[in-house]
């Protein structure tokens, strides 16, 4: 590998939010949605570069940025997205703001598929629509599919107007299919729900899974929607808060547009927008690599516990470095769970209720870490359990 993914980097003294200031040194921080891995030399050398000149002013608004987000669409997915349908923004979480104010009144609802990412509950509340949920169903192997039945009945209220999609699904580390796509896409049409879907983890699918953008399925289904994305999950770069949001429908973006302009945040940073197409243009390699090694510690997570970890399961993931593990068996309730974590196996893992009423008895842990870091942790967690 060009990238050394095994290298062993000192976040403590980079004001990272993983690592401080909650975190005590002898628990290893394996929660919030960043990788403790170097980003690709490329971008490194770019933000250098650029931090030469003296003056970081307001930038300009080249539409580099526009292009890079569309080439790598083309490139990994194969989606044909057009530049002029790609907006700019301070990550991905705005623009769920921005559609519900451009495409919902107050009262009005959105589904999503549960357990989920919290802002999905959060955003929403705070911006005065009501949350409806389609909890997933998880089979005897872990593995997660959609209440069909359940979600129609959901989306054919009139008040439903946004369907927000998690694509691949965090927490239940899932890749959709095409099928799957495909009827969440018809029924969204048939009952008139708008399509916001998050693929922050798009470049997460492990083999076998294939990432299939949600507006590439059809014409249709683009209008109809808003693709989200960013590189910050799989190149390191959150601290850059730059997204950008896919909108091939012509009227649908002007409507965001407005939301943008009325909150006056169209405001670009330097370092975001040049870490952004550094990553997209440049940066290929970098994304394979990742995966082929979150891979390996993905196989080597479920192993360990299989074998060594009675109480605690987890199915394979079919994306994302973001394990949901089923804590249910060592019969505790949540309070002594996320005790028996920090205090007993000192891993910093995300509370599983966080995620909805059904994260109850998980706990998520972030394995986008050195090998050498998920050995300690699971040997951690395997001398806690046996010590109950
Ligand atoms: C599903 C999902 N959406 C959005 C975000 C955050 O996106 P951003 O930092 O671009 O606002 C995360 C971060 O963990 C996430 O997992």
């Amino acid at each position: 590998m060009k990238h050394n993914f095994d290298e062993i980097i000192d976040r403590r003294a980079s004001e990272c939010k993983k690592y401080e200031p909650a975190y005590p040194k002898d628990v290893i921080p394996m929660w919030i949605a960043d990788t403790d891995f170097a980003v690709p030399e490329e971008i490194s050398k770019a933000i250098q570069e650029r931090a030469k000149h003296p003056c970081y002013g307001y930038p300009v608004e080249s539409f580099e940025f526009e292009k890079a987000a569309a080439g790598w669409e083309k490139k990994r997915f194969g989606w044909d997205v057009d530049p002029h349908w790609v907006k700019y923004s301070n990550g991905v979480l705005p623009f769920f703001m921005y559609a519900i104010r451009a495409f919902a009144y107050p009262g009005d609802k959105v589904v999503f598929q549960t357990p989920v990412y919290p802002p999905f509950y959060a955003i929403p509340k705070n911006n005065g629509i009501h949350v409806v949920t389609n909890p997933l169903i998880q089979d005897e192997n872990g593995k997660f599919s959609v209440d069909w039945e359940d979600l129609e009945k959901k989306l054919a209220d009139p008040r439903v107007k946004l369907f927000f999609l998690s694509n691949p699904q965090n927490p239940c580390m899932k890749s959709y299919t095409r099928e799957e796509l495909t009827r969440i896409g018809e029924l969204c049409l048939k009952y008139n729900v708008f399509v916001v879907a998050d693929e922050i983890h798009c470049d997460l699918c492990y083999k076998g899974h294939e990432h299939i953008p949600f507006g590439s399925i059809s014409e249709e289904f683009a209008k109809n929607s808003m693709v989200l994305i960013n590189p910050s999950k799989t190149f390191n770069i959150a601290g850059f808060r730059t997204g950008a949001a896919i909108i091939p429908d012509d009227e649908r973006r002007k409507q965001i547009q407005i939301m943008i302009e009325d909150n006056k945040n169209y405001g670009r940073t330097i370092f975001g927008m040049l870490t952004f197409e550094t990553a997209y243009n440049e940066c290929e390699y970098y994304a394979d690599e990742l995966m082929e090694y979150l891979e390996g510690n993905r196989d080597y997570i479920v192993k360990f516990i299989k074998e060594r970890i009675p109480g605690i399961k987890l199915a394979e993931a079919e994306a994302t470095y973001l394990m949901w593990l089923d804590c249910r068996g060592l019969n505790m309730n949540q309070e002594e769970l996320k005790k028996f974590f920090f205090e007993k196996a000192k891993l910093g893992l995300n509370d599983g209720a966080t995620f909805g009423v059904e994260g109850v008895g998980f706990m998520r842990m972030n394995i986008a870490c050195p090998r050498a870091t998920l050995v300690e942790a699971l040997n951690r967690l395997e001398k806690a359990v046996k010590e109950l």
